[in-house]
């Protein structure tokens, strides 16, 4: 998968996962890595999917309907290519904490209902359900951030109590953080963010 690499100074802090929303790239979300962890390692990765030329990480029927064969299909693809990307770059496999928005963070969400220690966490701005009816496994070791907005015309206000319900039923530490507007990432949540990466990974 096209992406980019950088080593931090830091090798004791999860390596971040960084995964764009529709239409963005895997530069997009640097300048966000650099606010939360500037001196943790970044993996930026571009979706494989093209939707009249914006990338995504999987493909959608129409807005907020998930084509669920490709979700799973692009879902373990992108498992696998953390996975080599550990042994190429050599950093540690189960210290990934991915930060995703919107589309980037609904297949962040999908490793999180698919696979036991693909993510030690995740920082996950505006995400859906990526998927209903299916068993999570154990998410005992894993901590999620959820950054929402009260009136995201993309998610309503449920389906985020969906997620953290859904999260927290499989053993997951989930912090939640609710901005009074809609699905635009804002600075009040990155702060948030922030905070809760040093307390959860900083100690
Ligand atoms: C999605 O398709 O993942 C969601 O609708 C969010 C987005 O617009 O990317």
């Amino acid at each position: 998968m096209k992406h980019i690499y950088k080593e931090g100074s830091n090798k004791n802090l999860p390596t971040l996962l960084l995964l764009h929303g529709t239409g963005g790239n895997e530069q997009d979300l640097i300048p966000l890595a650099n606010m939360i962890a500037q001196d943790a390692s970044i993996l930026s990765v571009r979706g494989n999917i093209l939707e009249n030329g914006m990338p995504r990480f999987f493909r959608r029927l129409a807005e907020g309907v998930f084509d669920e064969e490709d979700l799973v299909f692009r879902t373990n693809e992108l498992n696998e290519f953390v996975t080599e990307s550990a042994d190429t770059y050599g950093f540690d496999r189960s210290n990934v904490v991915a930060i995703g928005y919107s589309n980037g963070a609904n297949i962040a969400a999908s490793m999180m209902y698919h696979h036991q220690r693909s993510l030690k966490g995740g920082i996950l701005f505006h995400a859906m359900v990526p998927r209903r009816g299916v068993d999570l496994p154990n998410l005992s070791d894993t901590s999620v951030f959820i950054g929402a907005g009260k009136r995201d015309p993309l998610i309503p206000l449920e389906e985020t109590k969906e997620l953290v319900k859904d999260l927290e039923k499989a053993n997951a530490k989930v912090s939640e953080f609710w901005v009074d507007g809609g699905h635009q990432l804002v600075r009040e949540e990155v702060e948030k963010a922030k905070e809760w990466f040093d307390q959860t990974y900083r100690g």
